[in-house]
């Protein structure tokens, strides 16, 4: 039956309905209750393996709590674990669990030639840390799991000062064993956690034991199931930090929101006056401690008095040159208390919202962007060093781009004090992706604790610009509450940043079906297409979401998956349309569709985009040509400049990164290909039509530079 035919009934029922398809207004959250963080963790079942004489795991409870973050730790007396670790796959899990292994592995026991111990780590097995073991050992490519670290080495403990032991971040669950005591556990693969060793170190050789799993749960955050490689390991630096008895544990020193201000106060004098507002948290003190903050480019010398807690809060006026992207001044800043002295690089500036416009410094500004994973550029693996954070910081300038969507969860601190240094705003993201237990306390609470130690590492990262909440998550009541609670925790910790979270809606997909099935019908018959001149669709993004955060970000496929999906459904529907049919349509009408809001905020793209194989070429509608892809972003740019409150765009990715979701062996081989840039680091066409696009952006035009 063809199309025509096929359609005209349903036809003149799409018509009725499309007339009165009104996008109803968005559920406003207001009143909703935040979720609760009770987390209550289940009693390990005893009895469950009691009758296993291989495997009996004790709840073993480290020794301490975790102490809180140390930040700025490289302006510290530190010394470097990195490097080679032993290690021991345990793919059982038995190392702690197993009554033939005495104390097990964290004891990190030595034996002599009489002795049966089932473990040892000198086996010669090593892994390099920081470093995923996935991209390390063939043998570990596929590997999810337990593997257990040792760092041996020889420490003179400072006199009368304190040691703290520092990771940058390690996936997923971790045990720290000092010395053969069990002194940290933390659970989260990209935020970094210390606890103090002071008491555990002696002279002479010491030895550190990290039992790591590196896999999450699903009540956990993020969940297994995730388009992209569970890289596990001790992925980025380890070292040792030595401080004071008393010193400068954290600080917070950025601009007042200017929402903050009072009509009178400086910072709107046009004397570039600035007013700083912030805090600084002692530790080791007794009592109330003096503290002096020194900016001396700034001619800023303040002495504060902490209260009993060893807390200080203040606000001041300041003369200030802004920090932003042209412009990325960074101020030296000295904190000093008793014997101690911390300095940082720390640059000041505005970030906020008005209507739907995103302002820098008071000025409105575009977000040319796009989205990346913490993939190296310069080998197989997890980026986490100085040079991997400067070769992608390359790669985003040859782009012209001045934003980066740091996806999906935080990226190490290199990266972003990289694009500090260079004037890319970024986007940082905890990895609230898909679906999680929304309705679970526990959940919500080790999504709080990763965002405090996100927050604790980056909030005097100007650079830093947006809290992003999550990805792609599936609208429902216990998420807009889960994030509801997120808002509300993460304002608390800062309120000078907007927050935003990458939403998906399947609100405008109908209309796009509807509207391409009738361009479809009128192209088979004249008679439908005289009947019908059916209105590009607008699409309406009204997930409730939008009543929570600052800034929309929005993920959008229209071009790659939508034209796949579209046909399934109108095939199911028995209409015989081919793919290429619907894609090449879809390609040609995008440019006429509207991304639209209900909400009076700025709209940032967070994610748009399609595969391709670098190096394949083909025709216009050849599924992972460069040709395809190229072809895609020219349509969907065209598009996006009918949204009017578009303010930014970072789309799908720099770089083709792991992702074992990604099954067509022929053409993505575990990889997906959505890369400006293929797995290597070579330029794809695309790149060239995205920076290319930016540089006409960074044009001098209207007063704000739209697509
Ligand atoms: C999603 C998701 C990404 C994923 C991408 C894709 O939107 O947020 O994590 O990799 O789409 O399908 O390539």
């Amino acid at each position: 039956m063809s199309i025509s035919r096929l359609l005209l009934l349903p036809l003149f029922a799409l018509l009725l309905s499309a007339c009165s398809q009104e996008v109803p207004p968005p559920q406003s959250l207001a009143g909703v209750a935040a979720a609760s963080d009770l987390c209550v963790i289940p009693e390990l079942a005893l009895d469950e393996h009691n009758d296993n004489p291989l495997f009996q795991p004790q709840t073993q409870t480290p020794l301490k709590a975790l102490d809180p973050l140390l930040a700025n730790v490289r302006a510290r007396q530190t010394l470097s674990l990195n490097g080679d670790w032993n290690s021991i796959v345990d793919q059982l899990g038995v190392g702690d669990a197993s009554p033939l292994l005495r104390g097990g592995i964290g004891e990190n026991e030595s034996y002599g030639p009489h002795e049966l111990l089932e473990y040892s780590f000198k086996g010669q097995h090593t892994l390099q840390v920081p470093g995923d073991w996935n991209s390390q050992q063939e043998s570990l490519f596929w590997y999810r799991g337990i593997v257990w670290y040792q760092k041996e080495f020889n420490y003179q403990p400072p006199a009368g000062k304190r040691v703290f032991l520092y990771f940058g971040g390690a996936n997923f669950a971790k045990d720290v064993y000092v010395n053969g005591q069990l002194l940290a556990r933390h659970k989260g693969g990209f935020t970094p956690f210390n606890t103090e060793v002071t008491d555990y170190l002696k002279a002479g050789k010491n030895a550190v034991v990290v039992k790591v799993d590196s896999m999450s749960g699903a009540d956990e955050v993020p969940t297994e199931y995730n388009d992209w490689m569970n890289y596990g390991g001790i992925t980025r630096d380890v070292m040792l930090v030595e401080t004071p008895a008393a010193f400068v544990r954290n600080y917070k020193l950025q601009l007042a929101a200017r929402n903050e201000l009072t009509p009178n106060s400086s910072s709107q004098s046009s004397k570039g006056e600035q007013r700083i507002k912030g805090w600084v948290q002692l530790d080791g003190h007794k009592g109330e401690q003096s503290v002096t903050l020194n900016i001396a480019e700034a001619g800023i010398r303040k002495t504060f008095t902490t209260d009993a807690s060893g807390r200080a809060e203040f606000e001041f006026d300041a003369k200030l040159g802004l920090w932003s992207p042209d412009d990325p001044k960074l101020y030296r800043v000295d904190w000093l208390s008793g014997d101690d002295q911390l300095s940082d690089d720390i640059g000041f500036r505005h970030i906020e919202t008005q209507g739907e416009d995103i302002l820098l410094n008071g000025e409105k500004i575009f977000l040319r962007g796009v989205a990346m994973h913490e993939e190296s550029l310069l080998r197989h693996g997890r980026a986490a060093t100085a040079a991997d954070a400067d070769a992608a910081i390359k790669k985003l300038k040859d782009l012209n781009a001045n934003f980066v969507r740091l996806a999906h969860y935080p990226h190490n601190e290199h990266m972003v004090r990289a694009a500090d240094r260079a004037g890319i705003m970024v986007w940082a993201e905890m990895p609230v992706y898909h679906n999680i237990q929304f309705s679970n306390p526990c959940t919500l609470a080790s999504a709080k604790r990763q965002y405090s130690e996100l927050i604790a590492r980056d909030q005097n990262r100007a650079a830093v610009i947006l809290w992003s909440l999550g990805n792609e998550t599936p609208e429902s009541e216990a998420r807009n509450r889960f994030f509801i609670a997120m808002a509300e925790h993460v304002r608390t910790l800062d309120d000078t940043r907007p927050l935003t979270a990458a939403l998906l809606g399947f609100g405008g997909m109908e209309d796009i079906g509807r509207y391409i099935g009738l361009l479809l019908a009128g192209e088979e018959s004249a008679l439908v297409g005289m009947l019908t001149s059916p209105e590009a669709p607008t699409i309406t993004i009204n997930d409730p979401l939008g009543d929570v955060v600052d800034v929309l970000g929005y993920n959008e496929y229209f071009g790659w998956y939508l034209s796949g999906i579209l046909t399934q459904e109108m095939r199911k529907q028995g209409l015989d349309v081919s793919e290429d049919q619907v894609r090449e349509l879809m390609l040609q009408e995008m440019e006429k569709f509207t991304i639209v809001t209900a909400f009076n905020k700025p709209l940032v793209i967070s994610e748009f985009g399609a595969g391709a194989k670098q190096g394949k070429h083909g025709g216009p509608l050849e599924i992972w040509s460069e040709e395809y892809q190229a072809r895609v972003y020219q349509q969907q740019l065209k598009m996006l400049r009918n949204s009017p409150a578009l303010r930014g765009l970072s789309p799908w990715v720099l770089k083709d990164f792991r992702a074992p979701y990604r099954l067509n062996t022929d053409t993505q081989d575990y990889w997906n290909r959505k890369g400006l840039l293929s797995e290597t680091g070579e330029e794809k066409m695309v790149f060239k039509e995205l920076s290319d696009y930016y540089k006409a952006l960074q044009q001098p035009r209207l007063e704000v530079a739209q697509p």
